[in-house]
């Protein structure tokens, strides 16, 4: 019924529909009325009309992917607003040639250096002022790069505080970029830049993107009586070579292929599991591109000093100072705690009777990669109260359910859909997640958890907007029926690469991921708890599961939303 509706139909009904949620859920509280929701809803809503009236975006070639086309076809506002998407993740690149680069003419992080800039009009730095860094690439041969497209990350931080924020690179496409810091702390701040990619590096592991879909695989087992077969399944499979076994999903339209087994039938699959990885995807031009402590994850040096010492702020000059920075941060650490911007302040949980005590009859709904399974686990070790059932569920896959019968919690955790990289999960279990959101009666005290990135980041972007696309519209389902449910999303973080790693998991498929992410969630009643930052402003090194100190911290927010500080009213 809701695919019948004209498609403008469709566009107002969710417009009207996170308006009116938007509404209900700020009813009680005028004042806390932000422009920043506002304008989110606004830019969404313009942001369709422009792309409906002007198409000057330019156009983006979906013949590029053999994966994207198969599954529903978008509506018409769908697709705009993929388009929208893949345009802000546009990633600059060297320029089009016919043989692939040599290393001696890519860039070296050791020839290349930062520099920060002084204060504006003064030599010195107060709270609340920004701090600029350039950083200038040159290749390994010493010279300077002429274009844009290495992927940096930048933080500033001071291990003396426990302090450390997520920088804003801004690439100005001719080998230098600009990386801002809002200054948030007094005290000694030290800049530190990595780049995690040569551009020519990202040029390779976006061609994988979009031309090897099949670089990780996944089988089913099919089983009836005493037969069975295993075959290859994925997301999209060549049509014309054998027979396909079609398991798209009936409600969501998502596709999923098997090669048909020889001898069963198509309904005798049992189970879904990771294949592999496909290996020798580079010729050895192209590897030397991808070498741990060369061109993977190296910091560049600083010409000059490195760090800075920030004052306190001027008398009188306290409130005048907003950072110019593009992009505000979502939060920094203090004294090792994160400091969200926005939102409830973090509370402190002293032990785990605290956090019984916050989550006393509430359900918590995880689900996910196993970035996800994450919380549901630090839950179990770290709240003795709470105890997990056993399920007989497979180890590391699930579905897993635990509870504290005294304070009435329950805690469940479920991995998302195909395609899930996990060992083995019965056909009984893989289930999408907007389904399941659709199977739940939620309200005031339902928590949803979600974090689902990780395991897309070998497919097209346009593969991850649609799966969110389901995700968001059986969120705002989900809100529309059962006002007061909580929704927490994990977005992407950071993880250790090696040569290996990058072409399936690198921190530059996840960075583009979570930009769609953050962007299609960005103005709807859901909490964003910002893995990538708090990942990137950390001190410990990058994994894929953080370590428990970020962990840590996630959870806190989490908690913090869950059960507020009761603040004294203002009045
Ligand atoms: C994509 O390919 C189809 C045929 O394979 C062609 O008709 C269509 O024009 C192509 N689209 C673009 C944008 O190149
Ligand atoms: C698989 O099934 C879906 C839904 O039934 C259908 O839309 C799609 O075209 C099928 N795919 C192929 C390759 O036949
Ligand atoms: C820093 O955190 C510790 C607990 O981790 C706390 O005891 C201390 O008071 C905090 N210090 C400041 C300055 O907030």
């Amino acid at each position: 019924m809701f695919r019948n509706l004209s498609k403008y139909a469709l566009l107002f009904l969710f417009l009207s529909l996170s308006g009116f949620i938007f509404l209900l859920r700020n009813m009680h509280t005028v004042e806390s009325w932000n422009c920043h929701t506002i304008s989110a809803l606004y830019q969404l809503q313009t942001r369709i009309q422009s792309s409906l009236l002007s198409a000057n975006l330019p156009t983006y070639n979906p013949n590029l992917t053999f994966c994207a086309h198969l599954g529903q076809k978008p509506s018409a506002e769908d697709e705009l607003e993929e388009r929208y998407l893949l345009n802000s993740i546009q990633w600059p690149g060297p320029p089009p040639r016919f043989a692939p680069p040599t290393l001696r003419s890519t860039s070296d992080p050791v020839h290349s250096f930062f520099t920060i800039l002084p204060g504006k009009g003064r030599r010195e730095w107060r709270l609340g002022d920004q701090l600029e860094a350039l950083v200038q690439v040159h290749d390994f041969q010493g010279r300077p790069k002429r274009y844009g497209g290495d992927f940096l990350l930048a933080r500033l931080h001071s291990p003396e505080l426990g302090a450390g924020v997520a920088g804003t690179v801004v690439d100005h496409k001719n080998g230098i970029y600009s990386v801002f810091f809002p200054l948030l702390w007094v005290g000694p701040a030290q800049v530190e830049v990595t780049l995690v990619h040569s551009s020519e590096a990202v040029a390779v592991l976006k061609h994988l993107r979009e031309h090897r879909p099949d670089r990780v695989f996944f089988k089913s087992l099919f089983r009836l009586g005493f037969l069975s077969e295993k075959t290859v399944c994925n997301m999209c499979l060549p049509p014309d070579q054998q027979p396909l076994c079609n398991y798209t999903d009936l409600y969501t339209g998502e596709p999923w292929y098997c090669y048909k087994p020889k001898m069963l039938s198509c309904d005798t699959r049992i189970n879904h599991a990771k294949g592999g990885y496909l290996k020798n995807l580079l010729s050895n031009k192209e590897a030397l591109l991808f070498q741990s402590g060369v061109n993977i994850k190296v910091q560049i040096r600083a010409s000059g000093r490195d760090r800075i010492d920030v004052l306190p702020p001027e008398a009188g000059d306290g409130d005048k100072v907003t950072p110019s920075v593009r992009l505000t941060p979502s939060g920094h650490y203090f004294n090792s705690s994160w400091r969200p911007q926005g939102g409830p302040p973090m509370r402190r949980f002293e032990d785990s009777a605290a956090v019984t005590q916050c989550l006393r009859n509430k359900v918590i709904n995880m689900y996910g990669d196993s970035t996800a399974r994450q919380w549901f686990e630090y839950f179990l070790t770290f709240v003795p109260e709470i105890k997990e059932i056993n399920l007989h569920s497979p180890r590391n896959v699930g579905p897993f359910m635990a509870v504290d019968t005294t304070h009435n919690i329950l805690l469940k955790y479920r991995c998302h859909g195909p395609p899930i990289r996990f060992t083995t999960v019965l056909t009984s279990e893989l289930r999408y997640v907007s389904n399941e959101l659709d199977g739940l009666a939620g309200g005031p005290d339902t928590v949803v958890v979600l974090s689902v990135w990780a395991h897309f980041s070998t497919f097209p972007v346009e593969v991850y907007v649609r799966r969110l696309r389901h995700i968001r519209r059986a969120v705002l389902r989900l809100l529309g029926r059962a006002p007061g449910t909580l929704v927490v999303i994990r977005s992407a973080n950071l993880q250790a690469l090696d040569p290996e790693v990058s072409l399936y998991n690198s921190d530059w498929y996840s960075l583009q991921l979570d930009t769609v992410l953050k962007a299609m969630f960005r103005g709807l009643d859901v909490v964003m708890v910002d893995a990538w930052e708090m990942s990137l402003a950390h001190h410990l090194p990058h994994a894929l599961h953080p370590p428990q100190a970020i962990v840590q911290n996630m959870i806190g927010m989490l908690l913090s939303h869950i059960c507020p500080e009761t603040r004294p009213s203002r009045e």
